[in-house]
């Protein structure tokens, strides 16, 4: 009889996934399976069969509904109830020694008993987990620390990170946020690349741009084939759970199968301690020196120890300067560096015509990463090293930085060898560059370079710029080659006939594109001016220009002063933007992206409230001063005004703009009224609008 059964069909699927849950555990976070691949497949399968044929009893944090749902058009925007820091680099013991004092003589005495906990810092990319009463809610990217975006779809498809949080004794409480780093092991990066290159597509240039890239993913399905992996570091906020330290935190996470450096310290590859509560700064130094030495070994990367004060009653009260917290310090470890041969030097052009050499290497691996190329700069530079084709190199590679050559190994040298000397031919279109003067780069100066066309619609697509994400690379190269495309509004003139013309070009691929490109047609302001790709207007300075001149009219007619008015403009920027803006084809081809292409871009208006610069800056040179107890803390309140680009000070004072008030507020008010400051409740604060 149906009801007979139903409890112990139930029960027996619990069991299962359970089961599933704990192997998981065993196999992605403390990598000791006990069972072999195969019966992990069988257990899995019966899963699947029996909730196929009693789809009733599926439940949300069953494993197979971590890879589900249709592709997203694109990720939603979340704001992270707490700021998500960064934190202040110290580069060797000695900085690492002054963090402390700079602790000590802020605490001047108080909350003296306090402990380091050490720990390394992964090399990833940071996500809030948010879990409500136990359920995996929203994980959302740092974003700009305020704003970030709703990932979950993929984090879901992150086995060792658990959908619902259980333990025998502790219920979940009703909130808690999990923050740590998205990473991908060193083994199973170079699989990942291996398969990748085996599909005919670009690998990876590390494990950490391979997480980026994995997040990044609309379709879940694509990122559940991604080795990614989850470390927590630290909480965001949590309610109905008091937590009194890092340690506590960690031991409680663990419980619940969050996977942290606790964790770790129990993997089977791990032969040290790789975490530490240090009693005294001299232990933390320890820490620091020794996991540098054994980092190479280490199954995934880092690039640094973090530092931190262990017990959270005297986080509080060191509190955060700027943008970092004071309680803690990453200690970065130098760069990695490795011996190999240069085979030959290639000249590459870019966006603005430049000519880079680049040396070509015997690949070898710095730091788990296989290294073939290193930018050479320029001649000055190559002459200054003394750089010779055939040389051995001591490469380094500092994070995600190109790889350089240090220096030559001067001894291996064949005697026959001679200096490099880069030819002024530009090896995309053949014709003579120029060496400009008071700089040290040579410059392709056609403006019919192909090399330079295709970087700039590269530049032009990006991520940061138009976001036309279906239009990679090859494809670039392939449009330029065929002739289709051979300014920025060419992109907007393709016709799905043509497309289809394409070798190896599908219907459905053809669509994709057309869709991505249409999707680009509404660019906010600031997009738009970055995707220009003037030499000097990167994101920070197309922010500024944006702000400044609301619409694009204002722009293209635009003078000197005008320009030189703006903080991030200075005579270098202000002379690159003016020769672009009296170019008769750089404004023939604005205007045709406007017109004609049918670009449209956002006015900074409706701008407000959505895109983090716009809003962000709505506070920009005021200083504000705050008084009384706010509805909210303190520092979310500050945190609030700075990131929309206000200053809070300490005193009233004629310089203040705004007192912000709450309730019982102190001597600041009367001071307030009697200098005439304008004053503002934490209400009418959210209002503000410029
Ligand atoms: S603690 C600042 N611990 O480093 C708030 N951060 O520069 C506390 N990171 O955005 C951060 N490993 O992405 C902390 N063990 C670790 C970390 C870590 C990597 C990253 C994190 C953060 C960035 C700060």
């Amino acid at each position: 009889m149906a009801s007979t059964k139903k409890p112990s069909t139930l029960l027996y699927l619990q069991e299962l996934r359970q089961k599933i849950a704990h192997h998981n555990y065993l196999y992605h976070v403390l990598d000791s399976p006990e069972i072999s691949d195969y019966q992990f497949d069988q257990l899995f399968s019966e899963l699947q069969q029996l909730e196929s044929t009693h789809p009733e009893f599926v439940t949300e944090d069953s494993p197979t509904q971590r890879v589900g749902g249709q592709p997203l058009d694109f990720f939603e925007k979340k704001a992270h109830r707490d700021p998500m820091l960064s934190l202040q680099n110290t580069y060797n013991s000695e900085e690492i020694l002054q963090f402390h004092d700079r602790i000590q003589n802020f605490l001047k005495g108080q909350g003296e008993n306090f402990t380091y906990f050490c720990e390394p810092k992964f090399d990833g990319l940071a996500v809030e987990l948010i879990y409500e009463h136990g359920w995996l809610k929203a994980a959302i990217t740092r974003g700009d620390g305020i704003t970030g975006e709703d990932i979950l779809s993929n984090i879901k498809t992150i086995t060792s990170i658990p959908l619902k949080l259980e333990h025998d004794t502790i219920t979940p409480p009703e909130l808690l946020e999990v923050r740590g780093e998205v990473v991908i092991f060193k083994n199973d990066f170079l699989k990942l690349n291996e398969t990748i290159e085996a599909q005919g597509k670009a690998a990876f240039a590390n494990p950490r741009n391979a997480a980026a890239g994995s997040l990044r993913q609309l379709d879940p399905k694509v990122a559940a084939t991604r080795p990614l992996k989850f470390l927590a570091y630290a909480p965001g906020v949590i309610e109905g759970l008091k937590i009194n330290s890092q340690i506590e935190f960690f031991e409680i996470i663990r419980k619940f199968k969050i996977p942290n450096a606790m964790d770790l310290t129990h993997h089977k590859k791990m032969t040290f301690p790789i975490y530490k509560i240090a009693k005294t700064i001299a232990d933390a130094v320890q820490f620091y020196e020794s996991l540098e030495k054994v980092r190479q070994n280490l199954p995934f990367e880092i690039d640094g120890a973090v530092i931190k004060v262990n017990e959270f009653s005297v986080q509080d009260i060191l509190g955060k300067v700027a943008r970092s917290p004071r309680w803690a310090t990453a200690g970065k470890f130098k760069p990695e560096q490795a011996e190999t041969q240069i085979e030959k030097i290639e000249v590459q052009v870019g966006r603005t015509g430049v000519l880079t050499p680049v040396a070509i290497m015997t690949p070898v691996k710095v730091g788990g990463v296989t290294v073939s190329h290193a930018t050479l700069h320029n001649q000055d530079e190559i002459d200054r090293k003394d750089i010779r084709v055939g040389d051995y190199v001591i490469i380094q590679r500092a994070g995600d930085v190109i790889p350089e050559v240090v220096e030559v190994i001067l001894n291996k040298r064949d005697k026959k060898s001679a200096p490099y000397k880069i030819s002024y031919k530009c090896p995309s279109c053949e014709q003579m560059g120029e060496r400009i003067e008071d700089e040290v780069a040579i410059r392709c100066v056609n403006p019919l370079c192909p090399s330079i066309l295709i970087e700039s619609l590269k530049h032009f697509v990006s991520r940061k710029a138009m976001n036309i994400d279906k239009l990679g690379e090859k494809i670039i190269e392939r449009l330029v080659q065929e002739g289709l495309v051979e300014s920025f509004s060419d992109i907007y003139k393709l016709k799905k006939e043509d497309l289809l013309k394409l070798e190896r070009f599908g219907e459905k691929s053809v669509d994709n594109l057309i869709a991505s490109i249409d999707a680009s047609r509404t660019p906010d302001f600031a997009k738009f001016i970055y995707s220009l790709g003037i030499r000097f207007v990167g994101e920070q300075t197309a922010k500024a220009l944006a702000k400044k001149f609301k619409n694009l009219d204002a722009f293209l007619t635009t003078d000197l002063d005008t320009l030189l008015e703006i903080d991030d403009v200075g005579p270098k920027v202000a002379a690159s933007i003016l020769k672009n803006l009296s170019s008769k084809n750089f404004i023939k081809e604005v205007l045709k992206l406007t017109s004609s292409a049918g670009v449209n871009i956002k006015s900074i208006k409706k701008n407000l409230g959505s895109e983090a610069f716009s809003e962000a800056m709505i506070f920009s040179e005021l200083t504000f001063v705050i008084t009384g107890t706010l509805p909210v803390p303190r520092t979310e309140a500050s945190d609030y005004i700075e990131s929309r680009g206000g200053k809070v000070g300490s005193s009233v004072s004629k310089k203040t703009s705004i007192l912000l008030t709450g309730e019982n507020p102190g001597s600041k008010l009367d001071k307030a009224i009697e200098l005439g400051v304008k004053i503002l409740s934490w209400e009418e604060l959210l209002q503000f609008k410029i």
